[in-house]
């Protein structure tokens, strides 16, 4: 009974002080491996869905090891181009390759006695993960251009939203890297999945906008809580966060009511008509069970599922497209002539769904991303849902580079 009011205790500890909200079953679970974890050298690996907290799980496992006060050194694998990586990783000389004008200290000497954040870690590209296993093995490395090998003491925490395992087995991930990093292996679930901590976190980011903009917080009807509840999430806490702070601010801490957030729900989801979609999965990604009948069947089967997966897929770009015109509709007060066009040639598009040429509407869709984000690649990546890397590999494919 003591030792488990003390763990508990320290649950709570650890949750105030990193910022972690929720009360579920699942959070208390991962707070629990993160403490057994974090004051280890042992390699870290933080899955979960976009949004679900694997950088702020990233930066409490530092917090709590004895290299807090050293060096935390985060690097998106899928933000750098895979020719830039290495480099940026281990270094290089003066003359490594075209370019390299100065030598340049990796992120891994930088980062000596500290820990190396590799965010979305699935996105390194097969030759750089050789050399990540050497320095996870050894600690040693070598700087581009240069055979001098060189050592350094660093603990390592990757985060990804692809499953390691599957990548592994379909040889686009070194499977004795994925043991080595899987060591330790902290999922972070999807905010469906432990949706009674929902008011919990609206309350703490509603808390925090009003205090920020000096509002007073006058809370959330019970039913508004409820529709908030029966919402999909597929962008998960960091939606939900988006959200409260979007209905707070442009509410001025206001009660909320369903009439309100009505307004905030994109009218592609079902909640929209504010019903309770609790038991609808048809928005949700969910470990679909195995088919075990006859090959013919089984392959019906299987397509089918690509096809709900890909009209999930569908929807969460809908989605998010809708968010982003919603937003833009909102500033229009604001926005200059241009924008405003530009969000009505979107939604002309979707209207007119039998003109609809995928490969424009991606086009425009980009373009005005892009100009809303003032071409932070990686806030534009954020709210169409896709990866950095997607997104280069967009602009590349539909000769968008010259624009931006
Ligand atoms: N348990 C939590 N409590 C409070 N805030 C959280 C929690 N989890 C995540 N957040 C907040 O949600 C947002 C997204 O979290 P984070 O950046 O850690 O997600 P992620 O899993 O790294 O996402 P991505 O895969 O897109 O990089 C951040 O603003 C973070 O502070
Ligand atoms: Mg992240």
């Amino acid at each position: 009974m003591d030792s488990y009011y003390n763990e508990g205790t320290l649950v709570n500890e650890i949750k105030k002080t990193f910022s972690i909200i929720g009360n579920s079953y699942e959070i208390d679970n991962a707070v629990r491996l993160l403490i057994q974890a974090a004051p280890t050298d042992l390699s870290l690996l933080i899955t979960g869905e976009t949004g679900t907290g694997k950088e702020v799980f990233a930066n409490a496992a530092h917090g709590l090891s004895k290299r807090k006060g050293k060096p935390f050194v985060s690097v998106n694998c899928a933000a750098i181009p895979e020719t830039l990586l290495e480099s940026e990783l281990f270094g290089h000389e003066r003359g490594a390759f075209t370019g390299a004008v100065d030598q340049r200290i990796g992120f891994f000497e930088t980062a000596n006695k500290g820990t190396v954040f590799l965010d979305e870690i699935g996105d390194m590209p097969i030759g750089t993960q050789s050399k990540l296993l050497r320095v996870l093995e050894s600690g040693e490395f070598t700087r581009l251009g240069s055979s001098q090998t060189k050592k350094v003491d660093v603990r390592i925490i990757g985060a990804t939203n692809k499953d390691l395992n599957k990548a592994s087995a379909e040889g686009k991930f070194r499977s004795d890297l994925f043991y080595r990093l899987n060591t330790v292996h902290i999922v972070l679930p999807p905010l469906r999945n432990h949706a009674q901590d929902i008011p919990l976190l609206v309350e703490h980011f509603a808390r925090r906008t009003c205090q920020k903009l000096n509002l007073p917080y006058q809370g959330f009807s019970d039913d508004a809580m409820s529709v908030l509840r029966s919402l999909p999430w597929p962008g998960n806490i960091r939606e939900l966060k988006n959200m409260i702070e979007k209905v707070i601010t442009f509410h001025k801490g206001e009660h909320v009511t369903p009439e309100i957030l009505r307004n905030y729900i994109p009218p592609a989801l079902p909640a929209f008509e504010i019903r309770n979609i609790e038991h609808d999965n048809s928005l949700m990604t969910l470990n679909e069970p195995e088919y075990t009948g006859t090959p013919e069947l089984s392959l019906i089967f299987r397509t089918l599922l690509e096809l709900k997966s890909d009209l999930t897929e569908i929807k969460r770009f809908m989605h998010n497209v809708a968010v982003l015109i919603e937003d833009m509709n909102r500033k229009s007060d604001s926005v200059n002539m241009h924008s405003v066009e530009e969000v009505k040639s979107i939604e002309d598009l979707m209207e007119n769904t039998e003109d609809l040429n995928l490969e424009e509407f991606e086009k425009q869709i980009i373009q005005f991303a892009m100009k809303k984000y003032k071409g932070n690649r990686r806030m534009v990546a954020e709210s169409l849902g896709i990866s950095v890397r997607t997104l280069y590999r967009k602009i590349s494919a539909l000769n968008l580079e010259n624009e931006f």
